[in-house]
C-alpha cells in the first residue's frame, strides 16, 4: 500500500477524532493518539478500500476484547467496566493491537461493521400505531439479525410518565410534541400475526462470532445501547423468529408471499434503503406499488432523506439528514403518504411532524 493510502488513514483517524469528541470520548482520545501510528497502518495492510475506515479498527479490537474481556485495555471501556480508567488508553490500545496482530488485521481484510439497531424498535412502534388495528404481517426488509421483529415483545418509556409492554428489554424514547390525548409512541403493542424477515446478508442468532460482531459496532461509550443489544439478543435466542437470505427488492413478492393469512401486510425498513443504489431504490418504490395496487399493504420507513431519494416526504424534509419516520400505505389500489416524525437513528427520540 502507497505512502498516500496511509496519508489517507490517518487523515481518516485525525477527522474521526474530531467528529466523535462530544459523543464518543474514548475512541476519539484513542484515534487522535493513533493516527499516525505505523502499527495501524500495518494493520489496514490487506484491508479493501471500503474497509479502510476507523470504526472498522475500533470494532475489530472490540470484538478481540469481548472475546477476552479480561485484557488490561478493557479497563478503559465505559461498556466493560463499572469505573473507566480515566488515564490515557492509547499505549494499552497499541499493546493490545500489536499482541493481536494476525486477529485484527485478518477483521479488517475480511469485514466491515454491521448493525442492528434494537431501538429502531420503538420508531417503528409509533409507525405501526398510526395503522387501522388489526393483526398485522409483518415483513422486516435488511432485518440483520432480527432484533426488530420481536417489537411487541418489548418495553417501551418515553421518560415522561408513558409505558407500553413488559419485557427485559425496555426501550426508551423520549416523544416531543404530539397530541395530548395520544401520549407517547403509540396507544398499545401491534397484534402480530405472522413475521419474517429479509436480508441480503443475514444474521445467524446461532453463530456466536457473528453477533459478537455485531455487539462489537457499537461504541463503548454508548454503554446503554451495548447492554440494550445484550438484552435484545438474549431475547432473540428464544424468539420465533426467521430471516430469510434474497433482495430487498427481488424476492418483497415471494417474502410477502410467505405471510399470507397473517393479517394485512406491513414492510418495514430502516437504515436500509441507503444501501441500494439509486437505481434499485426506485425499482423499490416500483415493486411495492405493484404489489399495492394487488392488495392492500403498508410501508413503514425510518430512513434519511439525504440518502434515499425515493422517499415521499414533503418539502420541508427533502435532503434532510435526519432519519424521518412515515408510512406509506396502498388502499384499494390507491397510495397515500404520510411523513410522522424526526427521529434519532437509534430511537433514543422521537418528534412528530
Ligand atoms: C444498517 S443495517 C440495518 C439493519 C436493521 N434494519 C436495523 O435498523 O438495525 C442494513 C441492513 O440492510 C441489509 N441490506 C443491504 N442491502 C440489502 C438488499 N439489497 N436487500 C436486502 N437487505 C439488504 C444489510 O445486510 C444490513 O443487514
Amino acid at each position: 500500500m502507497s505512502s498516500a493510502s496511509d496519508a489517507r488513514l490517518t487523515a481518516a483517524f485525525v477527522g474521526f477524532a474530531a467528529a466523535t469528541r462530544r459523543r464518543a470520548p474514548l475512541y476519539s482520545r484513542i484515534s487522535a493518539g493513533i493516527a499516525e501510528s505505523p502499527l495501524v497502518a500495518e494493520l489496514f495492510r490487506e484491508a479493501p478500500q471500503v474497509a479502510r475506515v476507523p470504526a472498522n479498527l475500533f470494532a475489530a479490537v472490540h470484538d478481540r476484547l469481548l472475546a477476552d474481556r479480561s485484557a488490561r485495555l478493557a479497563d478503559f471501556y465505559p461498556n466493560l467496566v463499572a469505573d473507566p480508567d480515566p488515564g490515557d488508553p492509547v499505549p494499552e490500545f497499541l499493546a493490545f493491537c500489536a499482541a493481536h496482530a494476525a486477529d485484527i488485521g485478518r477483521s479488517l481484510a475480511n469485514r466491515v461493521p454491521q448493525t442492528n439497531e434494537i431501538g429502531r424498535s420503538a420508531l417503528l412502534l409509533a409507525g405501526f400505531g398510526r395503522l387501522e388495528p388489526g393483526p398485522k404481517a409483518h415483513l422486516d426488509i435488511g432485518a440483520s439479525a432480527g432484533l426488530n421483529l420481536m417489537l411487541d415483545r418489548l418495553a417501551y418509556r418515553d421518560g415522561n410518565g408513558w409505558e407500553l409492554g413488559r419485557s427485559e428489554v425496555v426501550l426508551e424514547c423520549s416523544v416531543r410534541g404530539g397530541e395530548p390525548d395520544r401520549p407517547g409512541l403509540a396507544a398499545g403493542l401491534p397484534v402480530i400475526g405472522a413475521r419474517l424477515g429479509l436480508d441480503a446478508n443475514p444474521i445467524d442468532i446461532a453463530d456466536a462470532a457473528a453477533l459478537r460482531w455485531l455487539e462489537a459496532c457499537v461504541w463503548p461509550d454508548q454503554a446503554d445501547r451495548f447492554h440494550r443489544l445484550e438484552a435484545a439478543i438474549e431475547l432473540r435466542r428464544s424468539a420465533p423468529v426467521e430471516v430469510v437470505q434474497g433482495d430487498a427488492v427481488d424476492d418483497l413478492a415471494a417474502a410477502l408471499g410467505r405471510l399470507a393469512g397473517g393479517g394485512v401486510p406491513v414492510v418495514t425498513t430502516s437504515w436500509v434503503l441507503c444501501y441500494l443504489p439509486a437505481e434499485r431504490q426506485a425499482a423499490w418504490v416500483a415493486e411495492l406499488a405493484r404489489l399495492g395496487s394487488a392488495a392492500d399493504l403498508d410501508w413503514i420507513w425510518a430512513e434519511a432523506p439525504d440518502q434515499v431519494g425515493i422517499l415521499p416526504v414533503p418539502e420541508s424534509l427533502a435532503g434532510s439528514v435526519h432519519t424521518v419516520l412515515g408510512v406509506s400505505s396502498w388502499r384499494d389500489g390507491v397510495r397515500t403518504d404520510r411523513a410522522l416524525a424526526l427521529c434519532h437513528p437509534h430511537g433514543y427520540w422521537l418528534s412528530w411532524v
